[in-house]
């Protein structure tokens, strides 16, 4: 059986990580589940990983969301278990060290966006769709989207979004601030993977540390937010590549980190 998510190393110290079950249409199988919590380890621990690419395979699906057929089988016990592995899943996604962009290469619906959701940036293919089809399905979004949602598009478009399940297009979702930027499809790999090197050249411990400055701040008020900003810049003092940076700069040059 072919994997179910591939890791391809790109230049610019990019990995791309791919849902790569296209005949289900990527959906959320318990096995996928599984070998994506594999891969996102892989990339935590690879040092040479300064940004993540999050995709799927094919041309019509980023991630269909939960396996509905697996779970139609399952007991209530098993459809808890298999929530709360969807559950950690996501939010392993959002606390990868490196920044990391989906690559919405086509329908995103439950836990397909909530997967988007839960990365830094989205860029989506102009042929892609979205929603937060629970409320249809007589559940609730389970693995965070009640929650990244509101806070990515603020609570009124969440509300509305997530009350009617409705399936948007990539035009609107970029106007409501769901997505970073649309491309075209045949374009969309080009344009993330262009927007993973401009990340990547940068130090890599600043951007792990501005990561987690960001995400451990958003959800204090500001007095808080700005004492763990503070946390984070102590850390990145003593580095060669904050040195590295002054004096590239005064060499009027590119500065070469090396993470260090
Ligand atoms: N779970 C399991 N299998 C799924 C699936 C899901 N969430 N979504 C799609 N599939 C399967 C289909 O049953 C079909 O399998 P089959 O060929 O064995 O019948 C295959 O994937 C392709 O799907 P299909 O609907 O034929 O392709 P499409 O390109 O016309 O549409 C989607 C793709 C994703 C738009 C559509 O399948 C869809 O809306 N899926 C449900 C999405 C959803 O609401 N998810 C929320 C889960 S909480």
């Amino acid at each position: 059986m072919p994997n179910l998510i591939k890791i391809s190393k790109q230049e610019n110290f990019v990995s791309v990580v791919t849902l790569n079950r296209p005949a289900q249409a990527n959906a959320l199988s318990v096995k996928l589940l599984e070998e994506l919590n594999h891969a996102l380890e892989t990339v935590t621990t690879d040092p040479t990983v300064r940004c993540v690419i999050i995709t799927g395979t094919g041309d019509k699906v980023f991630c269909a969301g939960a396996d509905l057929k697996e779970r139609l089988e399952m007991d209530e016990a098993q459809v808890r278990r298999t929530v709360k592995l969807i559950c950690s899943t996501m939010d392993a996604v959002q606390n990868l060290p490196v920044p990391v962009i989906a690559a919405i290469n086509g329908a995103a619906f439950g836990g397909g966006l909530e997967l988007a959701l839960a990365c830094d940036i989205r860029i989506a293919s102009t042929i892609a769709k979205m929603g937060l089809t629970e409320t249809s399905l007589g559940i609730i979004p389970g693995a965070g989207g009640t929650q990244r949602l509101p806070r990515i598009v603020g609570v009124s478009f969440a509300k509305e979004l997530i009350f009617t399940a409705r399936r948007i297009d990539a035009e609107e979702a970029l106007k409501l601030g769901l997505l970073n930027k649309i491309a075209e499809a045949d374009q969309l790999m080009n344009k993330a993977l262009e927007l993973a090197a401009e990340i990547s050249r940068n130090a890599p411990l600043s951007l792990r540390a501005a990561k987690k400055a960001i995400n451990e701040g958003i959800d204090t008020e500001i007095v808080t937010g700005l004492e763990v900003e503070k946390r984070w810049y102590d850390t990145i003092i003593e580095s060669k590549d904050r040195l590295e940076g002054l004096q590239a700069f005064m060499e009027k040059r590119r500065p070469l980190f090396t993470g260090k």
